[in-house]
């Protein structure tokens, strides 16, 4: 995208049941590295993430640790949420809470919009509804217990039972937009991402909408219908409208205008709310529907979804404070496909860590400043003549720029740091056969070595600019030592290649340095 229009870029509200787990801190790591680039790119960007604060799942977890559900949102928030953006490097431009009188005010306002252009209707509600998902399920959503909750009907994804609900609800007209859904998807193929999740959803609107229930009257922890209020907003109906209010719809038209409509990242298995329910809601009001939808794919332990409610939850600190924020970046968006589920291992975490980023990056970056400042006392020399592997290595920078920028674009975030690590490699194979080891030793080589540290250096600064939004610290580090001209994430990443640096290198300390315990390892 480099056609001046806003990238907005979101990432679930996530729930403030419980504290976060690797799971959700992959969601944010996503979006941060696409915000990051973006952002480096000159394109303008804004990225919002924030807390899910309303809700069955919220007040009953609060009522169980005695205190009130706004009581129990703030601590999370402040001891759990906000944190875990400090942990991992999260770069986000605004943090909305369901619970910010910004977002509560709006809610009711577009609800009293959708309720004045007829959307709106009363009706009785009689079905199940799974708290876990703070969703109302049909026969077909449900599966056989096991264990404990044999020979009962369960929720196939907290594999709990769901509970009988008989209400007078409110119900939005959301079968009116069946047909209005499957344009949307046919004329525009890129709307869901990736083509699993698309088709996944195209069938199940085939299959025909019902209308919504909207609306609950057995709790209190919402925001008030305006017209009635002994209602609440549904949760996932309060919840999603946090990507227009965050961005000023109903407080400031301008900026609505310029940011809307947002790309949302999501897991894939809330990916229908996003695809099927927002854009009918959106439709309705008469606003853009978003720009796409992207379902991610799930982290897996021992074959199944990481969960908390399953004990599999692992704390994003328990990687960072062994591996640091970088390699935990590193790791889930080159090891994992984006869009594919991918399993996590201890072992292979650390493989990788050591094999790409100390050794293959960081030593590699390391190796080049040691010899432009053993050799060159710390100049960078003027490359005069170039040979062909040195012309080779420049050819590379540039296509690899290109290949990472499309990959992006794409979505496809593992492709892009892909296309990046040819260049690691490629430096890595040119050191080892330039030898400037050997060049150094002989005076008539010395413009030879020039232009071999000069080339190895060039790229060195190239790398480090195009892997600024995945390892913001390491780059940032390496910057500096490279005498790099103003922050690094101001550089501009498609032309990364133009990098400018003071022309004189200082010592670097090793950006990965070796891990001897790994803190968790079975
Ligand atoms: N509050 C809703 C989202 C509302 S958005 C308008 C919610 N919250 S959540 O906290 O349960 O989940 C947030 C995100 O974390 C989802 O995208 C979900 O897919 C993701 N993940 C939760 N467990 C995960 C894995 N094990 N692996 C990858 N992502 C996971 O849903």
């Amino acid at each position: 995208m480099s056609d001046g229009s806003s990238f907005y870029i979101t990432t679930p509200i996530f729930y403030v049941n419980d504290v976060p787990h690797i799971g959700h801190a992959y969601t944010e790591v996503a979006a941060d590295v696409l915000a990051r680039w973006h952002r480096q790119a000159g394109d303008p960007t804004w990225f919002l993430t924030g807390t899910d604060e309303h809700g069955q799942k919220i007040l009953r977890t609060a009522t169980a640790n005695g205190v009130t559900p706004k009581e129990w949102a703030d601590r999370l928030v402040a001891t759990a949420w906000q944190p875990l953006l400090k942990t991992i490097e999260i770069s986000n431009d605004d943090f909305i809470r369901t619970t910010d009188e910004r977002h509560e005010t709006n809610v009711q306002l577009f609800l009293q919009r959708l309720f004045d252009a007829g959307y709106i209707y009363t009706g009785d509600y009689e079905g199940f509804y799974c708290v876990g998902c703070e969703e109302y399920k049909q026969p077909g959503d449900l599966v056989d217990g096991t264990g404990q909750y044999e020979g009962v009907q369960v929720c196939a994804i907290h594999s709990k039972p769901v509970e009988l609900l008989q209400e007078r609800n409110y119900f939005f007209r959301m079968s009116d937009f069946t047909q209005p859904l499957l344009d949307l998807y046919e004329s525009n193929p890129g709307f869901i991402q990736p083509e699993s999740v698309r088709n996944e959803i195209v069938a199940f609107v085939k299959r025909g909408l019902t209308d919504l229930s909207i609306s609950r009257q057995s709790f209190d922890w919402g925001i008030k219908v305006p017209w009635d209020d002994t209602h609440v907003v549904y949760v996932w109906f309060d919840a999603l409208l946090n990507y227009i209010t965050a961005a000023g719809y109903g407080s400031d038209d301008a900026r609505f205008a310029e940011l809307w409509p947002a790309t949302h990242i999501v897991g894939k298995d809330i990916a229908r709310f996003h695809a099927v329910i927002w854009p009918a809601m959106l439709m309705a009001a008469g606003l853009d529907v978003p720009k796409q939808v992207f379902g991610h794919g799930w982290l897996l332990v021992g074959g199944e979804k990481m969960s908390k409610s399953k004990l599999t939850g692992i704390a994003p600190n328990q990687i960072t404070d062994t591996f640091g924020s970088d390699a935990f970046r590193y790791y889930f968006m080159s090891a994992i496909n984006f869009g594919q589920d991918g399993s996590f291992s201890w072992e292979d975490l650390s493989a990788r860590y050591q094999a790409e980023l100390a050794n293959g990056f960081g030593n590699l970056a390391s190796r080049v400043v040691a010899m432009l400042i053993r050799y060159f006392d710390g100049r960078v020399p003027d490359a005069v003549t170039l040979a062909e592997a040195d012309e080779n290595l420049r050819a590379l920078e540039h296509r690899v720029v290109a290949e990472a920028d499309a990959a992006i674009e794409r979505l496809a975030i593992h492709e892009a740091i892909g296309a990046v690590w040819q260049l690691v490699d490629e430096l890595n194979g040119y050191i080892t056969a330039q030898e400037p080891w050997k060049l150094a030793k002989n005076p008539d080589d010395r413009p030879r070595l020039e232009a071999v540290l000069a080339t190895a250096v060039h790229g060195v600064g190239t790398l480090a600019v195009l892997l600024s939004p995945v390892i913001p610290e390491a780059t940032a580090k390496l910057w500096s030592a490279l005498g790099g001209v103003g922050e690094i994430g101001e550089v501009p990443i498609r032309a990364a290649f133009d990098w400018q640096g003071s022309g004189t290198v200082t010592a670097l300390e090793p950006l990965f340095p070796r891990v001897e315990t790994i803190e968790g390892a079975a």
